[in-house]
């Protein structure tokens, strides 16, 4: 089976010599680069200022947190495109990588990458402009077994991205739930915590489908 048919799993696919692989993929690479910039122009969907009091988006820089930022191809994209970005990361044969590029050849961007788990960031309340994950959030139940575990999880961290997140600040979520239950789980783990917004599905009858959450505080 190819790299882009295969369903990868946490942390297995993105450690060791399959992190180097990751890293080196053109595929993956376009891939994350095409939907992180898909989801700078969510950020700014319309239908999100009238989420909530009414709000636009102006000022550039904004402090995005980049959740997942795996070996960096996403965050790139958000620093290259004018934001000072925040990459969390938690498992380190990723973030190596990451942090191998940003000495490298992106040594100009805006980026600082930190090892951590999304469900316990070491970040201040209030102190992230907007936040943007890609095919990583799914990945934060991987070790629960039943949806009463799954539901704790998921409610402890959006209630955590709330607290960190600035009044009004906008979420972008790209993910994969396993199934229509799961994805009603993450759903209402965001509005009992009160973000509110709409999903927008991209070919939701192939395999290549996307699943975007646009949310806002
Ligand atoms: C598809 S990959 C990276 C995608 C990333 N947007 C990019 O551009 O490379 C998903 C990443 O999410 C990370 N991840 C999974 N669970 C995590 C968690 N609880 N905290 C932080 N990162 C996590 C994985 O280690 C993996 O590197």
């Amino acid at each position: 089976m190819s790299r882009k048919t295969k369903k990868p799993t946490f942390p297995n696919s993105y450690q060791g010599k399959n992190a180097e692989e990751y890293n080196q993929s053109t595929w993956m690479e376009r891939n994350q680069k095409r939907t992180a910039l898909l989801c700078i122009q969510y950020l700014y969907d319309q239908h999100l200022d009238n989420v909530h009091d009414y709000d636009v988006l102006r000022d550039i820089p904004y402090t995005i947190l980049d959740l997942g930022s795996g070996t960096g191809f996403s965050s790139e994209i958000l620093a290259e495109n004018g934001f000072r970005v925040i990459g969390v990361e938690i498992l380190k044969d990723m973030i190596y990588k990451a942090r191998q590029k940003k000495t490298g050849h992106n040594n100009d961007l805006e980026i600082e990458y930190i090892l951590s788990d999304i469900n316990y960031l070491p970040l201040r309340a209030n102190s992230i402009d907007h936040i943007i994950s890609i095919s990583a959030y799914n990945f934060i139940i991987h070790s629960a077994t039943t949806s009463k575990e799954k539901i704790i999880l998921l409610s402890q961290t959006a209630q955590y991205l709330n607290t960190i997140l600035k009044t009004h600040g906008r979420f972008i979520l790209e993910f994969y739930p396993a199934d229509e239950k799961e994805l009603n789980l993450f759903k209402s783990s965001f509005i009992n915590k009160g973000f509110n917004g709409f999903m927008i599905q991209q070919h939701p009858n192939q395999k290549s489908g996307q699943t975007f959450l646009l949310l806002k505080k």
